[in-house]
């Protein structure tokens, strides 16, 4: 088969490369140069190519309506259309749903108007939980139980001065508390059918600590989140998500991203995400055997199958991000190493924000600049592969957490740090 990938982050080399090592054709646009090693890149709009199949990889064209266009010129995609992307694209809509769907989720308001949204503010208990409206890349929500912090941070985001337009909108809601998984369902309309769960870190640094960012780490399985758990995630949240959706008359082809917190009432709802996690994509995709094109191509189809036997019992990746990120990460640092990292036995290095240089050399092009993933039968030693590859790896500057899996190894109480 030959399939499109759109997108340029580590998330869509993991989906490359799982589909070119069985034996796809794969098309990136616009890619990357770790993705120009399994995949054909091009610079050409997605609209522009012929492919059996078209998988997007990103929120912001799926928001945007990338899906939609390609549908109307006949074409098989993995990606729901604009608006079920909504989901993502606005907290108000997504929050607005679950409360339509009973989903147990966090209260909540939205807010145009800082003085309401001060007021109400004051009348809540820490922690205080500001979120952007629209897309922000996984930055725009401020956990905190500091009064005065929260309320400078919903006057910032109202003035449109932090995320300009994606921010006019506030949406405060009732802090959660409890460790979090990444749900990942593939919908084909109708039905949804889980992938194997994956935990993130969103915090920067070690001990959860630290500015939130798009993802700094990922490992799948997750021992604190069994088959109990997730039929009743499943149950509670991602199916009755579907069957709103359908009523609302939204056919959503793609994968539906329940961001959940395991709090003592159970599972509750963060987010939804209308993609594949990044960097969940890098441990849940690569750990899969044979047949993820295919399964792809029949949800995007309406017919959503079993997916493709999980081959690697525990999968861990690391992201190594750039100087100054996520604040303002700092590009042009040189990477030596990868090589020898990619060398070690059950490692995969996935490329996020890479370029190449003038004379062939891989520079820093992003804030996310690889996720190094390691594989093996059980956690530690995935992990230990992971780190021994990132020990390969030098740029300047080079941020990552040294604690990624440690709840996991920890059986799912949190660590001295976190
Ligand atoms: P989101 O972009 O909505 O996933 O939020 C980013 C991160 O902020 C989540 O992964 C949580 O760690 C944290 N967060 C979001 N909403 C809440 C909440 N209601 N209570 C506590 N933490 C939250
Ligand atoms: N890893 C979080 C996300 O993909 O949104």
């Amino acid at each position: 088969m030959k399939v499109v990938v759109v997108g340029s982050g580590g998330r869509e080399h993991a989906i490359c490369d799982a589909l070119a090592e069985e034996g796809h054709q794969v098309v990136a646009t616009p890619g990357n140069p770790g993705i120009a090693a399994c995949a054909e890149v091009t610079s050409d709009p997605a609209e522009s190519l012929e492919a059996d199949l078209f998988v997007v990889g990103p929120e912001a064209p799926l928001v945007d309506g990338l899906a939609d266009r390609l549908r109307i010129q006949g074409k098989l995609v993995f990606g729901p259309g604009r608006d079920g992307a909504m989901l993502e694209g606005s907290k108000h809509f997504m929050k607005r749903v679950a409360a339509e769907a009973k989903l147990p989720t966090a209260a909540f308001a939205a807010f145009e108007e800082s003085a309401a949204a001060l007021e109400y503010l004051e009348s809540m208990a820490p922690p205080y939980v500001i979120k952007t409206d629209g897309l922000a890349a996984g930055k725009g929500v401020l956990v905190t139980a500091d009064l005065d912090e929260a309320k400078a941070d919903v006057r910032a985001k109202l003035s449109g001065s932090a995320f300009g337009e994606a921010g006019r909108r506030v949406v405060i809601e009732e802090g959660m508390s409890g460790p979090e998984v990444s749900l990942l369902a593939v919908v084909d309309g109708h039905r949804a059918v889980a992938l194997r769960p994956a935990a993130d870190h969103k915090r920067l640094l070690d001990g959860d600590r630290g500015p939130n960012t798009g993802g700094m780490g990922a490992y799948s399985p997750v021992p604190f989140f069994g088959s109990d758990l997730e039929a009743r995630a499943m149950a509670e949240i991602v199916e009755p998500a579907v069957a709103r959706l359908v009523e609302m008359g939204i056919d959503y082809r793609g994968v539906l991203y329940a961001g959940l917190m395991l709090t003592p009432d159970g599972p509750k709802l963060v987010e939804f995400n209308v993609r594949f996690g990044d960097p969940e994509a890098q441990v849940v995709l690569p750990a899969l055997g044979p047949g993820l094109g295919d399964f792809l191509a029949q949800a995007a189809a309406g017919q959503v199958g079993e997916p493709p036997a999980v081959r690697h019992g525990a999968a861990a990746t690391v992201v190594m991000a750039a100087p100054g990120y996520p604040e303002s990460p700092r590009s042009g640092g040189v990477i030596t190493g990868l090589d020898a990292a990619g060398a070690l036995p059950g490692v995969k290095v996935f490329h996020a924000g890479t370029r190449l240089g003038q004379s062939g050399e891989l520079l820093v092009a992003g804030g996310r600049v690889l996720s190094v993933t390691g594989f093996s039968r059980s956690m530690p030693d995935a992990l230990a592969r992971a780190y021994a590859a990132i020990a390969e790896i030098h740029f300047e500057g080079a941020q990552f957490r040294s604690d990624i899996g440690a709840r996991a190894l920890a059986g799912g109480r949190p660590t001295e740090q976190a």
